[in-house]
């Protein structure tokens, strides 16, 4: 009898090896190899029959406008771009416990004339139900739940009567009988999805797949299926605040940009419109150490409050700790301070955060931490009424920003009256109202706008 060859195979990236291996050398992950059979191959064959298969050039193609199904849910149809696509394969990412199932859930409740097929490994339909009663919603007939690991049997139930929009709750429960190693493993993710992916592409039925994070901070097997799908969104958000943000990572029919801000309730995830009022809400001016700056999310201003904390070190190396901004931004902010602007942070511990658990990207907020670090190293506050703007630049020069009108329009109608910004951004601005502009080319002439003239 032919020995049975197995393979190990890195479940962190797929990378497979003939045998064990503690460090994968492709993703230099540890202990990730599981041993696996393969999946046997079948010899292929080049069919007699000559093929009547064209090319057909791009000019012919006839464009059809495919309606988007949307769900209603504001927050979730702009990360989609405007709705679901049908026939599209969307994987929705996250920690456990982030509401992942619960925003699903609120998704095919809201989805009011369509079949919604909700498919879960992990919980009981009980369970499902229990979830679905404290969301409150009136109409719950269009949702049917099936709860069943084995993917074959669900096309089996699917084959028979198909529904609009299927939810798979999750793909790390999912597994293929054929297959012979465990739910979870790579090999039974990427074959659940390349199956899934069929389906999808064959009935046009739109399929949310649900994928944890592991604790490396990524879905387990992402690697494997991440290019099968569609649309990769992220679920996001501090386990101590009740804030979470929808991300798209990779989105075929719409920008990555764009993010949907959710507040977790005990009544389920409820959309926040007015973002920047809320994460304003609980701001106490006067306080030395906080600075509001305008940030863009996608299409969307925000504001925000940036917060540093500055205190002697009493140990020989002062630590530098940042929440919600680059730490490499910090880092190389500080050493902008202490050349162009002559502070002397050599001896401080610097804290910086951003209030709400919100994570900003951009360079454009680099004025508001700078601003926030010397009002507390001075323990001056920062001039409650003004939002500031701008890139630093090594020099110590304020760069241009994007989208300025959006950041000024934003700040003004939340009712603060001085916008500091980057001179250069100041000819494309047309004028607004309420506000007063304080353009600034550097970094000193900033602080001092911000924190006036006391030293
Ligand atoms: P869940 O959707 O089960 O998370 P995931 O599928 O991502 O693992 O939601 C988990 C958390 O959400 C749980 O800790 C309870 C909380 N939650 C609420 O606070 N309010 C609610 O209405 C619901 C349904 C859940
Ligand atoms: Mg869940």
């Amino acid at each position: 009898m032919a020995k049975i060859q197995t393979k190990y195979v890195c479940q962190s990236c797929g990378y497979s090896s003939p045998r064990w291996v503690g460090k994968c050398p492709n993703c230099s992950e540890w202990n990730t190899f599981v041993e696996e059979a393969p999946a046997p191959i079948r010899a292929v064959r080049k069919t007699g029959v000559p093929s009547t298969l064209e090319p057909v050039s791009l000019d012919t193609v006839e464009q059809e406008d495919v309606p988007r199904i949307r769900t209603t849910i504001q927050e979730l149809d702009r990360v989609l771009g405007g709705g679901i696509v049908p026939g599209s394969l969307l994987l929705l990412g996250g920690d456990p416990g982030i509401g992942k199932s619960t925003l699903m859930m609120q998704a095919a409740l809201a989805l009011k004339d369509t079949v919604v097929l909700y498919v879960t490994g992990e919980e009981s339909v009980r369970q499902i139900k229990l979830r679905a009663e404290r969301l409150e919603r009136t109409s719950t007939k269009h949702v049917l739940l099936l709860a069943e690991t084995n993917l074959d049997l669900i096309l089996d139930v699917i084959e028979r009567g198909s529904p609009d929009v299927l939810v798979i709750d999750s793909i790390q429960t999912m597994f293929r009988p054929g297959l012979e190693s465990a739910p979870g493993s790579v090999s039974q993710v990427r074959e659940s999805t390349a199956l899934l992916l069929r389906l999808a592409k064959t009935k046009g039925i739109p399929i949310f797949i649900i994928g944890h994070v592991t604790k490396e901070g990524m879905i387990a097997g992402p690697k494997v299926i991440e290019h099968m799908v569609d649309c990769v969104l992220q679920f996001e958000g501090e386990v101590h605040y009740s804030y979470r943000i929808l991300r798209a990572l990779k989105n075929r029919f719409g920008s990555t940009n764009e993010i949907g801000i959710f507040e977790m309730h005990d009544t389920g995830l409820r959309e926040v419109q007015n973002a920047s009022e809320v994460f304003l809400s609980e701001r106490h001016a006067g306080f030395s150490g906080s600075t509001v700056v305008a940030s863009m999310e996608g299409t969307r201003p925000i504001l925000l409050e940036v917060q540093a904390l500055v205190s002697t070190s009493n140990y020989g190396m002062p630590q530098r700790n940042s929440t919600g901004v680059d730490f490499r931004r910090l880092a190389l902010l500080l050493a902008v301070l202490e050349k162009r602007v002559g502070l002397n942070l050599g001896q401080q511990d610097v804290f910086v955060n951003v209030a709400g658990g919100i994570r900003i990207e951009e360079p454009a907020v680099d004025l508001g931490i700078a601003s926030s670090i010397v009002s507390s190293l001075r323990d001056v506050s920062v001039d409650a009424s003004s939002v500031a703007v701008g890139e630093i630049g090594l020099g110590g020069e304020i760069r241009t920003v994007g989208h300025i009108d959006k950041r000024v329009q934003e700040a003004a109608k939340l009712g603060f009256k001085r916008f500091v910004l980057p001179k250069s951004n100041v000819r494309n601005l047309k004028q607004n109202g309420d506000i007063e502009l304080i353009p600034v080319e550097r970094i000193e002439q900033a602080i001092e706008a911000l924190l006036g003239e006391s030293k």
